[in-house]
């Protein structure tokens, strides 16, 4: 069954072929002007022309009228820590105390307050948390999320974790998900990091591939959890095992994480709030993405990273929301409206950021393209309840969304 879509306002196609660099100064490249009409043949889309022309030729589709609303793609949220249990809220006042993230964490807050609720759930608790935060996702606009373990922090507990995501990634009418192996988040309670680290690699890792539904690793390279020589051994030995790799780096200092990330060229280092400018080249140069979460700046009452320093030298990037017990939002229009609405971006290149650009990170498991409204790729688009493009990063707190259309369903909101 085919759908039509006639009459968008203005589509942000967002086709590129590659991620967008820098300030976007010429919208039109990006934009097609308002009365077009898409056609969509089961999941994908399968023609983008005018109205009236796809009106007479398709007139025994379902025909929606979307009355002039925007449409922007789906959203591609490339790092989020989905799967864990309890409740860290009381953290706040240590933090508004004085005390630093690390501070919480050596007084038993932070990740390993995390862990153990986690290790303690079923695993139908475990599926049914997801579902709920997949849908909340879902409800902002996002189509497609990577997926994080990272609290389970032992061998059966990481593997627990990435089948219960495998199993609800098959969900129906839900985001489809693109799996990260974290054993390296942090040292689990009863280990020591160095005899943890002789774990990740001669049991977690071995298991972990045997396992199959991890498509990269992930380390938290900071001083104070992962050095960067530690890293280095996880990672190469992921890669031997044929994982993909992504890094967290630099989230509350410059401890060399990116030259790190250069060096192995690895898919995307995230955070890289406190990277320096020669780093920053330095991955940039060697085709590393960089992925800033600014969600975590605004939960934890710290400034922002320097988008506009990396938007004037192009350097590669792009934007996630890091939902996690300590950054707990899973919008990516609320990502949007910090940098639009705190950091002068505008609302088209922050856009880029969380759709083509995420998307090069993060593959559709059909292995069709997606973050980018064009002819053949996966029918995941978002209709806003507005005209303006803009509107997509201007309601923080509200989803913009009147409707999404994931894998060809359409879903009213
Ligand atoms: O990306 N920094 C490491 N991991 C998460 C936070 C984890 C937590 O506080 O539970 C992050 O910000
Ligand atoms: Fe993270």
């Amino acid at each position: 069954m085919r759908m039509l879509l006639v009459n968008a306002g203005p589509i942000a196609h967002m086709a590129s072929g590659v991620p967008i660099r820098g300030h976007i100064t010429d919208e039109s490249e990006y934009i097609h002007k308002a009365g077009l009409g898409i056609l969509v043949n089961d999941y994908i889309i399968e023609r983008i022309d005018q109205t009236e022309a796809l009106l007479a030729e398709f007139s025994d589709a379902e025909i929606v009228d979307l009355e002039g609303r925007a449409v922007i793609p789906g959203l591609v949220d490339s790092h989020t820590h989905l799967l864990w249990a309890g409740d860290r809220s009381r953290e706040i006042t240590w933090k508004q105390s004085g005390l630093s993230y690390k501070e919480i964490a050596d007084r038993g807050g932070g990740i390993s307050a995390t862990v153990m609720p986690t290790r303690e759930s079923s695993n139908e608790a475990l599926a049914k948390l997801g579902l709920n935060r997949m849908a909340k996702s879902l409800r902002n606009g996002t189509t497609h999320l990577e997926v994080k373990s990272g609290y389970g922090l032992d061998t059966q507990s990481e593997l627990r974790l990435l089948s219960v995501a495998e199993s609800i990634a098959k969900v129906e009418g839900m985001p489809s998900l693109d799996l990260t192996w974290l054993g390296a988040h942090a040292a689990p309670p009863e280990l020591s990091l160095d005899a943890y680290v002789e774990v990740l690699l001669s049991e977690q890792l071995p298991k972990i591939t045997e396992q199959g539904y991890a498509r990269s690793a992930d380390v938290f390279c900071e001083p104070g959890w992962f050095s960067v020589e530690q890293s280095e051994e996880i990672l190469k030995q992921s890669r031997k095992n044929g994982l993909d790799l992504r890094m967290h780096i630099d989230e509350f200092t410059d401890g060399g994480g990116g030259d790190l990330a250069s060096e192995l060229k690895v898919q995307t280092a995230d955070h890289a709030h406190y990277s320096n400018d020669n780093a920053r080249h330095a991955m940039n140069d060697s085709g590393v993405n960089t992925a800033f979460l600014p969600g975590t700046p605004y939960t934890m009452g710290d400034k922002f990273p320097p988008f506009d320093y990396c938007l004037e030298n192009e350097i590669l990037w792009s934007i996630a929301s890091d939902f996690n017990p300590n950054c707990q939002t899973l919008s990516l229009p609320f990502i949007g409206s910090i940098l639009v609405q705190r950091n002068d971006i505008s609302p088209i290149s922050a856009l880029a950021a969380c759709t083509v650009n995420s998307a090069a990170t993060t593959p559709h498991p059909s292995g069709l393209a997606h973050g980018s409204i064009v002819e053949g790729s996966i029918a995941n688009l978002n209709v806003l309840d507005s005209p303006w493009l803009e509107s997509w990063c201007l309601k923080p707190g509200h989803s913009p969304f009147k409707a999404t259309i994931l894998e060809g369903q359409m879903i009213y909101h």
